[in-house]
């Protein structure tokens, strides 16, 4: 399979910026279920989804290494002319979102990025009505006490029961979600949150709404699930209409897709996923940027 190397794809020669693509990455194909709700509300923009699949699973990595891959492939997507950038994974949000957010300013015209963390926050306090939170999110997001610091910061008074969920990401990615080890997991995951009598669930991973139902199922009809991908791209829907960056076209968008490991599979993946079938899928070394970490002075 060839690999490409940051090429500049002619999205960038669009002079008009409100024609440019929405930039979109993960770690793997998690992030298709906010890539989901973006084609759903802003059906008529321009998409570049990434995937760095070869570095997956993020959710046992350190802030350090996530802040330094969120930055190569945010300049990735710049690369191909992305007018915003959506960090649509939680491990990343909650380890560099304020790294990625200072760089774009410093280093380009102000692209803005936007991550997961806080409009779940912000969705959870406003469907709780006992005030009793809980997540299900990678180890590295519920260490990083992301989701504690955005629902305090919208509600001083609501409790928030975390329960760290190493290897479900990985299940889910490898098509493993519904293995009775899979199940097993689930079930010790939502455990807690059942013993804590949470009335709302924050899937701090963007992998797991894709066990939706499941999850709904053993934690009962009278718990309230709430996914990045709504809540976030509202957010992206505010943003681009107040910079007035939102495409003028009526036509229907158009998707790329590109990812750092092996293309076969994350393009099967990903056309379950979104129920769509995809055409070329890219991949994408970023190494050589990683070289040059120390010029970036960041990790
Ligand atoms: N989907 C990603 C997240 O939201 C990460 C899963 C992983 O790579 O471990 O956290």
């Amino acid at each position: 399979m060839a690999v490409h190397a940051r090429a500049i794809s002619p999205a960038t020669a669009k002079t008009d910026y409100r024609e440019r693509p929405i930039g979109v990455f993960d770690s793997g194909v998690g992030g298709l279920t906010v890539l989901h709700e973006l084609l759903v509300a802003l059906p008529h923009e321009d998409y570049v989804y990434l995937g760095d699949t070869a570095r997956f699973p993020y959710g046992e990595r350190t802030p350090q290494e996530l802040t330094r891959f969120a930055l190569e492939l945010s300049e990735e997507l710049l690369a191909r002319g992305a007018k915003l950038l959506v960090v649509a994974c939680n491990a990343a949000t909650s380890a560099a979102l304020g790294a990625l957010q200072e760089r774009m300013l410093e280093t380009t015209l102000g692209v803005e990025v936007l991550g997961v963390v806080r409009p779940e926050a912000a969705q959870a306090v406003a469907q709780t009505r006992s005030g009793r939170i809980g997540l299900l999110a990678t180890p590295t997001t519920v260490a990083s006490a992301a989701y504690d610091r955005a629902l305090a910061a919208v509600d001083a008074h609501v409790t928030l029961t975390a329960v760290p969920c190493p290897g479900l990401a990985r299940m889910i990615q490898e098509g493993q979600e519904f293995s009775a080890a899979a199940v097993e997991l689930v079930r010790a995951a939502c455990a807690p949150l059942i013993a804590a009598d949470v009335d709302t669930v924050i899937l701090g991973c963007t992998h797991y709404p894709l066990i939706g139902r499941m999850l709904q199922r053993m934690l009962g009809p009278q718990v309230r699930l709430i996914a990045s991908g709504p809540a976030l791209a509202r957010q992206v829907e505010h943003a681009l209409t107040t910079r007035r960056l939102r495409s003028a076209s009526e036509r229907e968008g158009e998707y790329r897709f590109l990812c750092t490991g092996e293309v076969e599979s994350f393009s099967a993946l990903a056309t379950r996923f979104l129920q769509m079938p995809l055409t070329a899928v890219e991949q994408v070394a970023l190494g050589a940027l990683a070289d040059a970490e120390g010029a970036i002075g960041v990790g």
